[in-house]
């Protein structure tokens, strides 16, 4: 079977996860970098300036994905009732949720017919830890968002999430949050956009865990 070469706009592909979402993509795709810094496209998911500027500049897609996406790790009693803003929350609403969600409505409307759109969240929407609520509130809502949108997406477009557990690769920071836990590699979690970009499906939560 003969494969389409796909240009694949991978946001946050300087990072520990998207780094592996680059190697396996690359291996038979395009694919152009973004990030705040890094890359060859600068977008700030926080920006829907830059994310509607940086889509432009990337051209014709067939794939937009985020690899990308911060929240505020800390003890629930930390978080006080706050609005939008002065919030501890504030950060992954702004960055990982809406950030994502951003992206994804202007990847809509950018990318080529029968295109796809990736989003990442993680294992706590569905397992909590300790000081991870922002993490479990923020990722569940990506995932409930990504289901929706795939109903209503236009033009035979697709969206899916991928939702890793804790990477081989973070454990130095992370091991002590993520006790009990087995870790997977970022190359493993790699396949799972590798099924999202290259396979047929939508509506997806293709866990690694
Ligand atoms: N590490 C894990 O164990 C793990 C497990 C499950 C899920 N995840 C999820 O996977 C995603 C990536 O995690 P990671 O550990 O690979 O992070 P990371 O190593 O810190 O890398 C983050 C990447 O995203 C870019 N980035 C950060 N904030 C951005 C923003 N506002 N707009 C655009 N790009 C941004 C960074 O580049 P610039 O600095 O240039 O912007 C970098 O390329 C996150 O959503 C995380 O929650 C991670």
């Amino acid at each position: 079977m003969s494969e389409r070469r796909l240009r694949i706009l991978l946001v946050g592909a300087s990072g520990t996860l998207g780094r592996a979402v680059a190697a396996e993509l690359a291996q038979r795709h395009e694919v152009i970098a973004a990030g705040r810094r890094s890359g060859s496209i600068q977008i700030d998911l926080t920006d829907v300036d830059s994310i509607l500027r940086g889509l432009k500049q990337a051209g014709e897609l067939d794939a937009v994905i985020s690899a990308a996406g911060s929240v505020t790790f800390a003890p629930l009693a930390d978080f006080k009732p706050a609005p939008y803003g002065e919030s501890l929350h504030t950060l992954g609403i702004a960055d990982k949720l809406l950030g994502q969600v951003n992206l994804a409505l202007a990847a809509r409307d950018h990318l080529r017919d029968g295109g796809s759109i990736t989003l990442t969240t993680g294992i706590l929407s569905e397992q909590p830890i300790v000081q991870g609520s922002s993490a479990s509130l923020v990722n569940g809502a990506v995932e409930a968002f990504v289901r929706a949108a795939a109903v209503e997406l236009p033009r035979g477009l697709r969206i899916n999430v991928v939702s890793p557990t804790v990477l081989v690769e973070a454990m130095a920071a992370y091991a002590p949050f993520f006790r009990g836990f087995e870790p997977v590699t970022a190359a493993r979690s790699a396949l799972a956009f590798s099924r999202s970009v290259e396979g047929a499906q939508t509506g997806q939560v293709y866990r690694v865990f």
